[in-house]
């Protein structure tokens, strides 16, 4: 149970099963987005974002568990009667409409007065940087123009709460970090709350003011991108979120209140406050440092290449250490000099090794 009135949005203990299927799709969620939030639902395919976001919109009514919309329950309010609008990926304009009608279309259904219709498209199409096209069809714009103008058809009435599910999905790899630029701009300069749903998480890191991170139906870890990039609370977020090193071993307490984590024949000082018994430990890729420099207060150890793994911006240096297999990346063009069966130096700060809680 979580205090939910000053919330926009929030999830008490729901729980989603569909019928035929043995696991719930969402398991116990509990949540609150707060007015004005960029909150992004992260986690792999299957893992109960869409059905979230259908519960909030009012498609689906939970199991168990209530929906509130500004701390009133929900739960059995149809979806045209919650302030709520929801952009998708396949999300389609009227063919036959003018960008300017098709923007115009929810403020029309509203009857909204004509003169006020008219400086709301003008506005909204500003804001989506698509000024100028009011007359084209839909069909004569690109992917990413299209999206734009669904975006200020749904932004239009000024609703309460966006939900987007995926909507940048169809687009290529450019057109996605350019549009993910629009987006958050809009969303600062509109103060709408946004729920966006998707399983990128560079997207969810760079646009979000927080974030839950999903698998199976529950959540696994909320909070800011920084949180659980840097301080991942489980083994699933640590692999899912970036690139890392899982060590799998256990601590025990050594002399002068200091601690040592175990892990195959490694032996790596922790901080002594760190409970004595089986742990793993998140090292990010990029924590570890392969042939560089030695720094103070770093663990250095010496340790095998098995392999150089080209990127372009950087390299991944796949080694073994101690019957361990630690990746790292080579500073500068420092990889260039590397290969396998090399005896190098990989080092890192103890700051960098991250306890994870382990999964159920
Ligand atoms: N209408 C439905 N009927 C039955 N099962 C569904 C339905 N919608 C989703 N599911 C199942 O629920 C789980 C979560 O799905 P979904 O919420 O769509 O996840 P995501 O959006 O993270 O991919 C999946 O196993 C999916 O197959
Ligand atoms: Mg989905």
């Amino acid at each position: 149970m979580i205090a939910s009135t000053d919330a926009v949005v929030a999830l008490d203990g729901v729980t989603k099963r569909y019928p035929g299927q043995a696991a719930p799709a969402v398991d116990g969620v509990d949540l609150a987005i707060r007015q004005g939030e960029f909150f992004s639902l992260l986690g792999p395919s299957g893992s109960g974002k869409t059905s979230c976001l259908r519960m909030i919109a009012g498609f689906e009514r939970p199991s168990e568990g209530r929906v509130l919309l500004d701390g009133i329950d929900v739960s059995g309010v149809p979806p045209y009667r919650r302030d709520v609008n929801t952009v998708f990926q396949g999300y389609a304009l009227f063919p036959h409409m003018t960008v300017a009608e098709n923007v115009a279309y929810p403020l029309r259904m509203a009857r909204r007065p004509r003169p006020e219709i008219t400086a709301r498209v003008g506005e909204v199409l500003g804001q989506v940087e698509m000024t100028g096209f009011e007359s084209r069809l839909p069909h004569q714009l690109s992917g990413g123009q299209r999206q734009r103008v669904a975006l200020a058809r749904a932004l239009a009435g000024r609703p309460r709460l966006l939900l987007l599910d995926e909507p940048l999905g169809a687009l290529d790899l450019q057109l996605r970090q350019q549009m993910q630029r629009v987006l958050k701009h809009l969303q600062e300069q509109v103060g709408i709350t946004f729920v966006y749903v998707t399983h990128d998480q560079g997207e969810a890191l760079s646009m979000s003011d927080r974030l839950a991170v999903m698998a199976r139906g529950r959540i696994e870890q909320l909070g800011t991108p920084r949180d659980v990039y840097y301080r991942p609370a489980t083994p699933f977020v640590a692999s899912f979120i970036g690139k890392t090193n899982l060590l799998h071993g256990s601590v025990a307490a050594g002399d002068a209140g200091s601690s040592a984590f175990r892990c195959a024949d490694l032996v790596i000082p922790v901080a002594g406050d760190d409970p004595a018994g089986p742990a793993t430990y998140s090292l990010r890729y990029e924590a570890v440092q392969v042939a560089a420099p030695p720094r103070s207060g770093e663990v250095r150890l010496e340790a095998d290449v098995e392999e150089v793994v080209f990127l372009g911006e950087s390299a991944e240096i796949v080694t073994r250490v101690g019957g361990v297999r630690i990746v790292g990346r080579a500073p500068g063009t420092g990889s260039l000099a590397l290969g396998t069966g090399d005896r190098v130096p990989v080092a890192f700060l103890p700051a960098d090794l991250v306890r994870l809680h382990e999964q159920a």
